[in-house]
């Protein structure tokens, strides 16, 4: 099979790999070619590694890497079967790429982009052939990830989910099925782990110290949600967050947090600058949080429960079947359960009444509850 793969940034190389290794041919085109000599220089490096570690031998390797050509005009993308567009998040640029795209492929090529928030119908509606077109969603970084959202837009041709779900299957993915609202399943249902962090914090209830370890001790999340931020970019997550936003028509869920906002005016961006919520510099010192028991079990139940009603807000609108939901979240971005599992743990009479006490105390809509999570 031909894939091409538009973007050799983070995500195209990471696709490439994914799809050399499973034995297609790949084609990669990105309109800077010094960024597709290092990302290709990058993952000769990672399967070196690879080999060293004796996960694949020295013959897969090179096979790996020669099944990848990179690429200087989209031209070359003629005999594909199938396109991934991974590059900037612009949905103007995106579709010119698509129109452009639409002129060299066949008919029965299948376009795709990886997409993080721009609707798969809007992105479809610009083409001749939107029936053709699918969100085929992936995770950073995507050798790794064993999660796939796969979005069908208003305008995809019925049984094309299915086939990109066995096609990812044999990619070694783990693909769901995700209807085309704003944020998919995951940057939707994770929106109130970064967002009630923040509050907390902004609201002096805790630090970002208190509440990553009070989610990493109580919750075992393998990270904090300010430590998560600051892996993932204060900017990047900042970004999503107000894209979900807005595209919510300003639903007060998802309001962005101002301290999100200063920090990434401050350029505070995490990791990549070396500072965010938490420095990265060589002498940076860290300081312990002060350890509470009662304010550890507030902020863990706190933010478990705005975590459970998205999840149970999204089954009851099926956004994903339940067992896509429990899925994506432990595949997608590595929490420790399924939330809809974990509701049933913790009890949905606890939530609910956790999600009430904060609704009357801040009487504000950021904190209805599902109805479903009353019936639960
Ligand atoms: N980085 C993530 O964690 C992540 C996760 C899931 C999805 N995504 C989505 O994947 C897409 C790519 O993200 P990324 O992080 O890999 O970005 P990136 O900045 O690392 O790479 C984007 C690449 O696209 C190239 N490009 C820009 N315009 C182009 C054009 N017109 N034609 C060809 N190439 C062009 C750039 O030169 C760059 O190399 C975005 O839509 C993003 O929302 C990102």
């Amino acid at each position: 099979m031909n894939i091409g793969i538009i973007g050799s940034g983070t995500m195209g190389i990471g696709i490439a790999q994914v799809a050399a290794t499973s034995g297609c041919e790949v084609f990669l085109y990105d309109t800077n070619s010094a960024q597709t000599e290092k990302s290709l220089a990058s993952l000769k490096k990672v399967l070196d590694r690879l080999v060293e570690k004796e996960k694949i031998s020295s013959e897969k390797s090179s096979d790996i890497f020669g099944k990848i050509k990179p690429c200087s005009e989209l031209k070359d993308f003629k005999d594909c079967d199938l396109v991934i567009e991974a590059i900037i998040e612009n949905k103007e640029i995106k579709t010119k790429v698509f129109q452009n795209l639409e002129e060299i492929v066949s008919e029965k090529c299948i376009i795709s982009s990886n997409t993080s928030s721009i609707s798969i119908t809007s992105l479809s509606s610009e083409l001749k052939n939107p029936e053709r077109f699918i969100g085929i969603h992936f995770f950073n970084p995507a050798p790794l990830m064993p999660l796939v959202e796969i979005i069908p837009g208003l305008l995809t041709e019925k049984d094309l989910d299915e086939e990109m779900v066995s096609l990812m299957k044999l990619w070694g993915k783990i693909p769901v099925i995700a209807k085309d609202v704003p944020g998919f399943i995951v940057n939707r249902i994770a929106r109130p782990f970064y967002g009630e962090a923040l509050r907390i914090v902004e609201e002096n209830i805790a630090t970002p110290e208190q509440v990553d370890d009070a989610m990493r001790t109580l919750g075992n999340f393998k990270m904090g949600p300010f430590e998560l931020m600051d892996l993932i970019g204060i900017d990047v997550n900042f970004s999503v967050t107000k894209t979900v936003y807005a595209d919510y028509f300003y639903d007060p869920k998802y309001k962005p947090s101002l301290l999100q906002q200063r920090m990434s005016e401050a350029k505070l961006h995490g990791r990549k600058t070396a500072k965010g919520f938490y420095e990265y510099s060589e002498n940076a010192i860290k300081t312990a949080p002060e350890k509470d028991e009662k304010l550890y079990g507030e902020i863990f139940l706190r933010i478990i429960s705005m975590l459970i009603n998205e999840a149970v807000e999204a089954k009851r609108l099926k956004i994903a079947s339940d067992e896509a939901i429990e899925l994506a979240m432990q595949k997608g971005v590595n929490y420790p359960k399924g939330l809809l599992a974990w509701g049933k743990e913790i009890g949905y009479q606890k939530i609910s009444e956790t999600l009430q006490n904060i609704y009357e105390t801040y009487q504000e809509e950021r904190y209805r509850q599902s109805i479903l999570l009353r019936q639960m």
